[in-house]
C-alpha cells in the first residue's frame, strides 16, 4: 500500500494566540485523501550559528528539526510579516535546514506560501522576501494562487473556525498545491 505523502506546515510565529498558527491549524484538516498536514514546530530552536555546525555543536533541537523536514514531501510556509519581512524565528528555521553546506533539505521540494497580516496589506513584503529565499533553495514554489490574506483577525468565528468565504479560498489554495504536489511526482 502506498505511504501517505507528508506535507509540514511551518506557521512564521511562536505567539500563543498566533493567527498563522491558527491558520496553519485550519490548513491542517483541509488534508485530501492521500496526504498527511501537520505542524511543525519552531519552538526551541537557537539562533542559527555556523560553529555549531563546524564544531560538532549542533543541539539536539536542530537534529530533531532537521530529521523532521528531511522526511516530508512539501511544505506550505504560513507567515506574517515582521517590519516588511519574514519573522526571525521563521527565516530561522530555513537557514538551519539548510545546512551545513551541501545538506540542504528543502532541495527538490514543493512548497507554498501563504501570507497573512492583521492590518489590510498581507504580509506582501514577508511573502516575497520568503519567496526568494526558497528560490535560493531550490524549493518548487507553486506560482498561482497567490495566497494574501489581509485582516486575518476577522477571518475567524467564535468557534475557531475560519468563516466560510476564506476557508474556501484557502481550501482552494490547498487544493491547487496538493495538484502541484502531484505534478511534481
Ligand atoms: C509586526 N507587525 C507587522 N504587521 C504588518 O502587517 N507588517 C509589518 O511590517 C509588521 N511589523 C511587525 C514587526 C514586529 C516586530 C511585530 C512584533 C509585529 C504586526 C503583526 O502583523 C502582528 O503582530 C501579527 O499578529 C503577527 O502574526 P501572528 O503572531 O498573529 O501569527
Amino acid at each position: 500500500m502506498k505511504n501517505k505523502k507528508m506535507i509540514g506546515i511551518l506557521a512564521g510565529s511562536l505567539r500563543k494566540e498566533s493567527f498563522s498558527k491558527k491558520l496553519g491549524k485550519a490548513v491542517v484538516s483541509m488534508a485530501p485523501e492521500g496526504y498527511e498536514f501537520r505542524m511543525i514546530s519552531l519552538e526551541d530552536l537557537p539562533v542559527y550559528n555556523q560553529d555549531f555546525d563546524d564544531h560538532d555543536q549542533v543541539p539536539d533541537s536542530y537534529v530533531a528539526f532537521r530529521k523532521e523536514i528531511a522526511a516530508l514531501d512539501g511544505f506550505i510556509f504560513i507567515t506574517p510579516e515582521h517590519n516588511r519581512s519574514i519573522p526571525a524565528v521563521l527565516k530561522n528555521a530555513v537557514d538551519i535546514a539548510s545546512r551545513p553546506k551541501g545538506k540542504n533539505l528543502w532541495n527538490g521540494k514543493p512548497g507554498a506560501v501563504f501570507s497573512n497580516s492583521p492590518g489590510p496589506l498581507s504580509a506582501f513584503g514577508a511573502h516575497h522576501h520568503l519567496r526568494q529565499c526558497l528560490v535560493c533553495l531550490n524549493v518548487y514554489v507553486q506560482a498561482q494562487p497567490e495566497v494574501y490574506l489581509a485582516k486575518i483577525g476577522e477571518a475567524f468565528e467564535e468557534s475557531g473556525d475560519l468563516n466560510p468565504s476564506v476557508k474556501g479560498f484557502v481550501q482552494k489554495a490547498v487544493d491547487a498545491f496538493v495538484s502541484w504536489v502531484e505534478r511534481l511526482g
